[in-house]
């Protein structure tokens, strides 16, 4: 559509605008004629608005669809400015509409196609125009009166609600797609920390079944030692006693046959003499091992039973006995480990101490039972890099025993200050006092 010709648009009542002229024989007129029709015919069947436009922006030709845009009948509309033809009327000074023309028009002078979209609401409908211009006849001539331009009015609506639908459903679809994402990685960093946290687990399951192992190992081996040790102990002292008194009481038997009374007086009353010390030992060694007491009565009544024992043993220590708890109060679970730590710390005292006087005491409240052993001795040796002290397997055996028990062990004493062991248990609510 690049010339004045006919395009599908109803004639105005103003001078034709190429009219073929007087000249041409009447065939040929009918034949333009029929174009002008056929053409016609076809602007009417377009469903946008063809609009020709002279040098002043007014109608030339218009085709029936601005009738059913309801913006006038195509007979009225000749003449009519652009605007004028889009918002019949007349407007305000602003209308969007009007200045978006006016700058398409100017931007038309230099011969380019224009074409923009906008929402009209005096149209109620989502438009595109296009503004073309007509370049003259071949001989670059325009008359006045002339189509300059071409104006297509499009209906876009139905196009912007689909795309603006299009749109939407893509902002969903990327919105769900970013929340199935978001979700997704939530549940891949919960199951990152799920692994890590089992594998952390099981890491300190493996670490504490190696130290169950190790000290039950220990335990056994601590056994083994010990009783050795007793064995050892029945075959240097109390084995060699009872020799040495086997000895001397057949050698008084030989006397007393020989009738030498006055030789076997003072050998009998040595062998006396010796016996006590092997009952000594015998007491000591038994001190060592669990006395019936302990099964039969309980922890209470077996601690005063080796403080007893001890007292009795070792003279020249005095033995403080504070047992104010009852066989009834210690839990069952921590009896063996009492008594033996309670045998350990006393040993201990016998050993190294050089004390003149030992305090034993147990003790029980609400959710609490202690076992206090402290001397007037000569106190611990000082602290070693490593944190600890002497080598005995004492005192750690007596650590480990505490804590597989749920207990603590807390040492203190300076040199020359006396040893303090003290060993607390938390009970658990259900040994509490009611
Ligand atoms: N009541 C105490 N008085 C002074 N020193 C002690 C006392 N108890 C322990 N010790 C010191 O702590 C060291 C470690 O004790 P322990 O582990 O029982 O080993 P052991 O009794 O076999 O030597 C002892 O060798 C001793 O030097
Ligand atoms: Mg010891
Ligand atoms: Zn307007």
């Amino acid at each position: 559509m690049n010339a004045p010709m006919p395009v599908g648009c109803e004639k105005s009542a103003s001078p034709p605008a190429a009219s073929p002229g007087p000249t041409l024989p009447d065939d040929i007129q009918q034949a333009i004629a029929r174009a002008k029709q056929d053409w016609e015919s076809t602007a009417d069947t377009l469903p946008h608005i063809v609009c020709l436009l002279d040098e002043r922006r007014q109608a030339v030709r218009v085709n029936r669809v601005i009738e059913a845009w309801h913006l006038g009948r195509v007979n009225d509309v000749t003449g009519r400015d652009m605007h004028d033809l889009l918002h019949p009327g007349g407007c305000e000074q602003d209308c969007i509409l009007g200045s978006l023309l006016g700058d398409a028009w100017i931007r038309m002078q230099s011969g380019a196609s224009v074409e923009f979209e906008t929402l009209d609401s005096r149209l109620d409908r989502v438009v595109s125009i296009a503004l073309r211009p007509i370049t003259g006849d071949a001989g670059g001539r325009r008359a006045a009166g002339h189509a300059r331009a071409v104006m297509v009015v499009t209906d876009v609506t139905p196009l912007r609600v689909a795309r603006a639908a299009l749109e939407a459903l893509n902002e969903s679809l990327e919105a769900r797609v970013h929340a199935r994402t978001q979700e997704l990685e939530n549940a891949i960093r919960d199951l990152h920390n799920e692994i890590a946290r089992r594998e952390s687990a099981e890491d300190a399951l493996r670490l504490s079944r190696n130290e169950l192992e190790l000290l039950s190992q220990q335990l056994i081996q601590a056994q083994e030692r010990e009783r050795r040790r007793i064995a050892q102990e029945l075959h240097d002292s109390v084995g060699q006693s009872l020799s040495a008194i086997k000895y001397s009481l057949e050698r008084a038997v030989e006397l007393h046959r020989q009738g030498r009374h006055a030789d076997t007086q003072p050998l009998l009353t040595r062998t006396v003499e010796r016996v006590r010390d092997t009952l000594k030992e015998i007491r000591s060694i038994a001190m060592d091992l669990r006395p019936s007491v302990l099964d039969d009565l309980g922890v209470a009544s077996a601690l005063e039973w080796l403080c007893r024992e001890f007292a009795e043993t070792y003279t020249q220590i005095a033995v403080c006995s504070r047992i104010s708890a009852s066989d009834a109060d210690i839990p069952q679970r921590l009896v063996t480990t009492i008594f033996r730590c309670a045998q350990e710390l006393l040993n201990n005292v016998a050993k190294h101490a050089k004390a003149e006087q030992v305090t034993v005491a147990l003790v029980r409240d609400a959710n609490l039972v202690a076992l206090i052993v402290s001397d007037d001795g000569v106190g611990l040796p000082s602290v070693d890099s490593s944190g600890s002290f002497g080598l005995g397997h004492g005192i750690r055996n007596l650590r480990e025993r505490t804590q597989m028990t749920g207990g603590r062990l807390t040492l203190s004493g300076d040199q020359g200050c006396g040893t303090h062991a003290r060993l607390d248990w938390l009970l658990t609510s259900n040994e509490h006092d009611p």
